[in-house]
């Protein structure tokens, strides 16, 4: 069986408003917003939900206030669907509506497949030129006004019980990329692909929640410009620009009313069979080879919380 990625993800949260306000201005296009519902497409029809926690179907929140409820992921087939659904069978939460299969994770998250309803998108990220391969050329590099991202990426959970939970992923087809050794584990969804598709997290105090949501643009100018205009409609840096070493990706993390953090990424490295696992002990040199702290302002281009004195940042200072 063949899972492909990420076709669906579901919210809870109570302040629908703000949510409507917060993912238009993210980049993602509302469809429907109907009776304490709201649907958002990605560019290739990725769905962002985020219900009224209120609403009778959302699976149980695992932990308290607005959260993800459901991941859905898409698989490649029929075939592809019908082995999950022999697998999953007799699992706790299972559910078969014939079109989507489904159960709730170790973890305690509801997680269901369905063939895959994404579009190819015809997008095109902007081609780098490094000192051995010219690949833009006669062409200029692109400033983006905003990201219109491509499509959920990776989800990244706390979970309470990391072995089971990795191993319950892995049993379904999910490949490690790389590990933090009895803490984290960076799961990709199939041997070839981006490097994860799921984190994993052990906090200390083992409690379980959701970390964030990422979404794939189609390259680093797009996480910089597009985090720039999320700041300008108002919403909060947590952590970003910046670049995580392990997977390579350029990220900008910004604060989620629907729950946890969201996140604009791009360039993370794309993996194969021949990938071994690496192993990484946990520290903020790990998780950033760089970031900045608070973010960027979208009007001056410079670092938030700096005192506006006037002078430029490689000025000196008395
Ligand atoms: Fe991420």
């Amino acid at each position: 069986m063949t899972i492909l990625g990420i076709d669906e993800i579901t919210y809870g949260a109570p302040d629908l408003a703000t949510c409507r306000r917060f993912f238009a201005d993210w980049g993602l296009s509302l469809v429907q917003d109907t009776d304490g519902r709201l649907v958002f497409e990605s560019v290739n029809g990725c769905r962002v939900i985020v219900a009224d926690p209120a609403r009778s179907e959302l699976p149980p929140a695992i932990e308290d206030g607005a959260t993800l409820r459901e991941v859905v992921w898409g698989v490649e087939d029929a075939a592809s669907l019908a082995a999950l659904r022999a697998q999953l069978a007799g699992k706790p939460g299972f559910i078969d509506t014939g079109s989507r299969v489904g159960c709730t994770d170790p973890n305690g998250l509801h997680v269901a497949f369905q063939v895959s309803v994404k579009r190819a998108a015809d997008v095109h990220g902007v081609p780098s030129n490094t000192w051995d391969k010219r690949q833009r050329i006669d062409e200029a590099g692109k400033i983006y006004d905003r990201a219109i991202p491509v499509e959920v990426g990776h989800v990244v959970f706390f979970v309470n019980d990391l072995a089971a939970t990795e191993a319950f992923y892995t049993a379904l087809g999910f490949v490690a990329s790389d590990r933090y050794p009895g803490r984290g584990a960076f799961l990709r969804c199939a041997p070839r692909g981006g490097h994860h598709d799921l984190f994993l997290l052990r906090t200390p105090d083992g409690k379980r929640g959701l970390n964030h949501v990422a979404f794939a643009v189609r390259d680093i100018h797009e996480v910089f410009g597009g985090g720039l205009h999320f700041s300008r409609c108002g919403w909060e840096t947590q952590l970003g620009p910046g670049r995580h070493p392990i997977s390579s990706a350029y990220f900008w993390y910004f604060r989620n009313p629907a729950g946890g953090l969201i996140e604009y990424y791009a360039d993370e490295d794309e993996l194969t069979e021949a990938w071994t696992p690496r192993d990484f002990e946990p520290g903020p040199t790990v998780f950033a080879e760089w970031a900045v702290d608070g973010g960027i302002d979208g009007n001056t281009r410079r670092q938030k919380g700096r005192t506006a004195d006037g002078k430029f940042l490689t000025e000196k200072r008395d």
